[in-house]
């Protein structure tokens, strides 16, 4: 059967917004997180404290979180790669953090500067003081399906990365599709491998439009959190290949057919859409999104 409720784990304002041409002032950003937060959404991923020259397009994350409002019983998680961004993230009042893990080497060099093995002599003190700390610590691990450069990736190498990230003491591990390249099958193979959906999420993007299909399979296989983009929009700066996430919509839409519960309002997300592309100077993605648009 499916689960009776999923959690959408919204990654618009961080996984959309850092691969978007057009700069985005810090008051839209804090208006797009206010209305996702008004429309139901509960975990909103709202920037990164990674480098800066890195991924200019959340430079501003420390006057993201200053001016952004913080409904109670929302989370809003931040993406934070090492103690730098650690540091940054304690500045600034987060009380939730995901690290970033990569299941091949050729991604752990080009989006992180480490080896696949020393990645996780980056992570292990951040995840270990965020503990200290009180913050609750996520884990995503990329690349699970396949690399750009190396093709697939082998089953028995992701489930070894996510197994050492999730041991650090992450609460939950997403499992990264960055590039769209995965299937149903593969998807419900790999969370077998896991031994289970227990702590896993899923991060789907929907380069090869694969991202519905393969959610479901997850969902079939007791998956209940589910990460998602505003409108679909989203990629990874590091891999050219990677076009928008999973859109939102696409996914309640999906499930409220299904009799899934999500608390989401599919009107008001849809409107977010809308403005949120009206700013971005480009339509949304979403064919949820544009089935309901009024034209
Ligand atoms: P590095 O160059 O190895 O860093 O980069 P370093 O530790 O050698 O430090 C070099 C300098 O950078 C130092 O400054 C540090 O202070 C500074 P200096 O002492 O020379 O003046 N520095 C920082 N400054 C601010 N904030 C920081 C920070 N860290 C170092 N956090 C690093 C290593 C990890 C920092 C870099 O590679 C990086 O920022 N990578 C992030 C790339 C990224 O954000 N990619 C997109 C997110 S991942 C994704 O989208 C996939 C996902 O959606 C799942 C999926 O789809 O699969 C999550
Ligand atoms: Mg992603």
């Amino acid at each position: 059967g499916l689960p009776q409720r999923v959690t959408v784990y919204e990654v618009g304002p961080r996984d959309g917004l850092q691969n978007e041409s057009a700069v985005i002032p810090v008051e839209v950003k804090a208006e797009f997180v206010a209305r996702l937060a008004a429309a139901g959404h509960r975990v909103i991923e709202a920037t990164s404290f990674v480098h800066p020259k890195w991924v200019p397009q959340l430079a501003d994350a420390a006057e993201l979180l200053t001016s952004m409002e913080r409904v109670p019983g929302v989370r809003y998680p931040v993406l934070v790669p090492n103690e730098r961004g650690l540091d940054r993230a304690l500045e600034h009042g987060v009380t939730e953090i995901a690290i970033f893990g990569s299941a091949t080497e050729t991604f752990a060099a080009k989006n992180l500067n480490r080896t696949l093995d020393s990645q996780f002599e980056m992570f292990a003190p951040v995840v270990a003081r965020a503990l200290e700390h009180g913050l609750k610590v996520r884990a995503y691990v990329s690349m699970c399906f396949g690399d750009p450069w190396e093709g697939p990736t082998p089953i028995a190498q992701v489930v070894e990365t996510g197994r050492r990230l999730l041991d650090l003491g992450c609460y939950e591990l997403s499992l990264g599709d960055t590039i769209g390249v995965g299937t149903p099958g593969h998807v419900s193979a790999l969370i077998e491998a896991f031994g289970g959906p227990d702590r896993l999420a899923v991060h789907f993007h929907d380069t090869y439009g694969q991202a519905l299909a393969n959610t479901l399979a997850a969902l079939r296989a007791g998956v209940s959190v589910v990460d998602a983009s505003t409108g679909g929009i989203g990629g990874c700066p590091y891999a050219e290949s990677a076009t928008g996430n999973l859109a939102t919509e696409d996914l309640v839409w999906m499930l409220h057919g299904l009799g899934v519960e999500t608390g989401l309002n599919l009107d008001a997300l849809v409107e977010t859409s809308t403005w949120l592309a009206a700013r971005l100077g480009r339509p949304s993605p979403s064919r949820v999104v544009q089935a309901l648009s009024p034209r």
